[in-house]
């Protein structure tokens, strides 16, 4: 069954939606994108989202060619058009089309937007269960990961590398410290139960689910350090995970070959999940 999709307004099904070869999201990577988890047919954490597509637009003068207000409703209409339970809900803006290609921005251009659903399990997924392994890798992204563009070679080639071993994602590392991973924000737990996670800056996403679950987890009186970590302690730690609206939590439990703890879920990264889950189905809207 054809889905149905969103371009610039309209509600068309999606071998009927075509973008021109001169958008500069083809041609540049000249876009930010947001992925909103659906659980229940409803929306999770979506102002987050929402706040940093406005702050990704602000940081590459891109203006919203609706408000945020108007793509909420489309993306509510198309989880309702496409009967979507559960899954996630993508968005895309480009500069639009210029009509050729060069480099600087044009001027008096409308955006594209783009959203289309992507039905599949959240709750329920297999790696919830038996954890994930990952591999680690040298991190040549640009220097602006705070900014949720498409240019997603580098995680792409990421991942591929992680399939071509075996595993299924890869954690990268810049300057001997773990940054993140491929698409996902990254955490330890050490021997005495601390949390940690690398701070924010320029050098990951701002994760809207890591922001959660560290509110999530402060309540719940578990220690959070916001630090840098190496790959060497994540393979020496008690415990391990990863964040991201696709995922929720996910534990991982081998890094480059080196089991996690006794190999399973740890207690913290399940606890984590399951009240992260809990939040998501209470306050999804
Ligand atoms: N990725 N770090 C990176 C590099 C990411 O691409 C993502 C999300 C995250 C987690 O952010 P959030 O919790 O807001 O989803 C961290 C999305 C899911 C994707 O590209 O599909």
């Amino acid at each position: 069954m054809e889905r149905t999709v969103y371009l610039n307004g309209e509600y068309l099904k999606e071998s009927e939606a075509t973008v021109s070869i001169f958008d500069r999201g083809f041609l540049f990577a000249d876009a930010v994108y947001e992925v909103t988890a659906v659980v229940n047919g409803k929306l999770v954490d979506n102002d987050g989202h929402m706040a940093r597509l406005q702050r990704s637009c602000n940081e590459l003068q891109i203006a919203l060619p609706v408000s945020l207000d108007e793509i909420t409703l489309a993306q509510r209409a198309l989880v309702e058009k496409n009967s979507m339970e559960e899954g996630a809900i993508y968005l895309q803006i480009s500069r639009g089309n210029a009509g050729d290609r060069d480099f600087g921005y044009p001027e008096n251009v409308k955006p594209t937007l783009v959203l289309f659903t992507q039905a599949r399990k959240v709750i329920d997924s297999p790696k919830a269960l038996t954890g994930m392994k990952v591999i680690t890798l040298d991190d040549i992204r640009w220097k602006r990961r705070d900014i949720k563009t498409v240019g997603l070679l580098a995680p792409c080639m990421a991942k591929q590398a992680a399939h071509d071993k075996n595993v299924d994602d890869a954690w990268l590392v810049e300057d001997g410290y773990i940054t993140e991973g491929s698409s996902n924000n990254a955490y330890i737990v050490t021997q005495d139960d601390v949390v940690v996670t690398r701070p924010l800056s320029n050098d990951i996403l701002h994760g809207i689910t890591r922001k959660a679950l560290l509110e999530l987890a402060e309540k719940e009186d578990i220690k959070i350090e916001e630090r840098l970590f190496t790959p060497e302690e994540a393979r020496q730690a008690k415990e391990a995970f990863i964040s991201s609206a696709t995922t929720f939590v996910f534990a991982v439990v081998e890094i480059d070959g080196v089991m996690i703890g006794d190999g399973k879920p740890g207690k913290i990264s399940n606890k984590l999940r399951e009240i992260y889950i809990d939040l998501a189905k209470k306050t999804a809207e």
